[in-house]
């Protein structure tokens, strides 16, 4: 969603801020817009409506070698998207930038009469409210910026600076991430460090509650309550190739082709194949607790979601006694749902800045349950709010669509359930399998997506123009087959939908027609024949059938046949998802839409 960047410094402020917004257009936006300041306290003000290019053009003509700026890419939630309502936000001498959301904005506004709005946001008001302390530079800003922030609800991650004194930037957070770049000489302000990347390595990740006064060279931080903080400095782990696209047209189809690699960084140092034993230090569980659980309840939106419920299915095949719930984060935060004792919650996200996820993570902990992360971004919100994790450490993914993320939560989440049976005492022979698997699983990943790319391109150009997909699964295959109606219907915009095959009959068979094509997930294992009868159902209906497999034998009569060849059995499902994905591409870029930026979406979903 919305990006901020800042800078303070003895270089050229403008070069910083549009480099940064640049590197945060992954996340989704419709404006952008900067603010520099002179010594004397001069301001170059550009915004535009659409892409950063659209303001590198008005920049062409301003051109400042101003040493202090914030910047901003916004994605619209309170009016639409335009120049007036782009940040930064300017009242008098002040310049806003905000994440997030104000809720109380309308009966803020009503308390601030002498002020004439210019845009519909919420964050122009909260610039005058701050406005309203800073008493014409009376004031300190930062002790505006505090005043200010305790009468507001909501979320926020802000950044803010004053013609009156350009030698400083006030930034605060609740809910909504800001990270500090300590440089030589200057400071660099992002809402996520893959912006700091190549200009620094050490950076302080602001917690909720904090305001910092920042100036090239010092960092003040306190609390709302004005206690002071001592900043933690910690080091950015992400260089420069992780967030480039390295010789691929598009970062979504090096995310896909990469996953050997995450996939690796996410099984590295924990697994044991010799003993088929697996290892997770991140949950911090004694074998006491892993042994007392009996119930896990797994949280997640879009992507991670289908992840949780993919794991929940391979962890109830091994663990005995326990029960899994996997839940969407925006129903469960308003559920009173009742956590039984002994249960321990994985709160799984990419991000790690997801609104409803954190919302679901912090009702949980109220209630006393144990919550571990299954998260990737590190240092994020919930990866520092939950008890403990497991990071999948699969890099940073740029493209809006998640892909290596959904594979190695899966099988995090999965070797989690391994740590919970072998402290169950659950027999070696059962479980070996599935170490067996996992480590095997980054090789077989590249020699399917070695072999199918360029079957599923050919297949891409037949089923571009359809408007409608149907995705089947059952048993592990049935969030597969969610998950690869998700990844196509975000980026090519065709309506796709999953259902369990068993669910066919009782409703959407009869939807098969030549507006339909229909994905089918056929692995091998005991529920095959079932679903094969299931694809002999649509076959019968005239339905445009194409079937992904690791059976070599198969040989209906349907429209397409993509064949996975595989010694995996266990893990087959989550070959079939690199299909998915391939697909989805192919038809994206066939289509000639972007692929890393849909329409209407964000990368990271930090407001609900
Ligand atoms: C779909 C997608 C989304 C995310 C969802 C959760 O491709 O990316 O559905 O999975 O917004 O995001 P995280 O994992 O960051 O919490």
């Amino acid at each position: 969603m919305c990006g901020i960047v800042g800078y303070i410094g003895n270089k050229n402020a403008q070069d910083f801020l549009i480099s940064g917004l640049k590197r945060l257009e992954y996340r989704g936006y419709d404006s952008a817009g900067i603010v520099t300041l002179a010594e004397n306290g001069d301001a170059t003000y550009l915004r535009a409506q659409g892409k950063i290019t659209n303001l590198e053009e008005k920049l062409l003509k301003n051109k400042r070698s101003d040493m202090i700026g914030i910047g901003h890419t916004r994605w619209a939630t309170h009016g639409e998207p335009s120049e007036r309502n782009a940040h930064p936000h300017q009242i008098n001498d002040l310049f806003l930038v905000h994440n997030g959301i104000i809720e109380n904005y309308k009966e803020l506004k009503e308390t601030l009469n002498d002020y004439d709005f210019k845009s519909e946001t919420d964050t122009e008001v909260l610039a005058a409210l701050i406005d309203s302390f800073y008493k014409n530079g009376d004031y300190p800003l930062s002790n505006a910026v505090v005043q200010a922030l305790k009468l507001v609800k909501g979320t926020y991650g802000i950044a803010v600076v004053s013609r009156k004194n350009p030698s400083e930037i006030v930034v605060a957070r609740f809910g909504s991430p800001l990270v500090i770049g300590i440089g030589n000489n200057e400071t660099l302000i992002a809402s996520d460090a893959s912006a700091l990347v190549g200009h620094t390595k050490r950076a302080i990740y602001l917690n909720d509650g904090e305001v910092a006064r920042v100036t090239n060279d010092s960092v003040e931080i306190k609390t709302l309550n004005a206690e002071p903080v001592s900043a933690k400095v910690e080091e950015i782990e992400t260089n420069l190739a992780a967030i480039q696209k390295g010789g691929y047209e598009h970062f979504l189809l090096k995310e896909i082709m990469e996953q050997p690699q995450s996939l690796m960084e996410t099984l590295r140092g924990r697994v044991n194949v010799e003993e088929g034993t697996v290892r997770l230090g991140g949950p911090g569980l004694s074998e006491d607790e892993l042994r007392r659980i009996k119930h896990l309840v797994i949280v997640g939106c879009g992507t991670a979601y289908h992840a949780g419920l993919l794991a929940s299915y391979y962890i109830e095949k091994f663990t005995p006694e326990i029960t899994i719930e996997t839940v969407i984060a925006s129903e469960y935060r308003y559920k009173e749902a009742y956590i039984p004792e002994n249960s321990v919650a994985l709160i799984v996200s990419q991000s790690g800045e997801t609104a409803d996820t954190l919302a679901c993570l912090r009702e949980i902990k109220k209630q006393g349950i144990k919550t571990i992360g299954i998260v990737n971004a590190i240092g994020s919100t919930i990866a520092r709010e939950v008890d403990g994790g497991t990071y999948v450490h699969v890099g940073p993914e740029i493209s809006v669509a998640s892909t290596k993320a959904f594979t190695s939560q899966v099988i995090a989440m999965v070797m989690f359930g391994l740590t919970i049976a072998q402290a169950k005492g659950v027999k070696k022979a059962i479980l070996k399998p599935y170490v067996e698997e996992i480590n095997k699983l980054p090789s077989e990943i590249e020699k399917v997506l070695n072999s199918v790319s360029g079957g599923i391109k050919k297949i891409a150009d037949t089923y571009k123009e359809y408007e409608h997909a149907i995705y089947l699964g059952r048993d592990t295959s049935y969030p597969i087959a969610m998950e690869g109606a998700l990844k196509l219907k975000e980026i090519s915009y065709i309506d796709a939908n999953a259902y369990a095959f068993g669910e066919l009959k009782h409703g959407p068979l009869a939807l098969i027609d030549d507006r339909f094509f229909e994905m089918a997930f056929l692995p091998k294992g005991v529920l095959y024949d079932k679903a094969i009868s299931n694809v002999q159902e649509v076959l019968a209906r005239n339905g445009h059938i194409v079937a992904i497999t690791n059976n070599q034998e198969f040989d209906l009569q349907v429209e397409n046949i993509i064949k996975i060849d595989t010694s995996l059995l266990i893990f087959a499902p989550l070959l079939m998802n690199l299909v998915s994905q391939l697909l989805a591409y192919y038809i994206t870029t066939a289509k000639g839409y972007n692929v890393d930026q849909p329409r209407n979406l964000a990368k990271s979903v930090t407001v609900e």
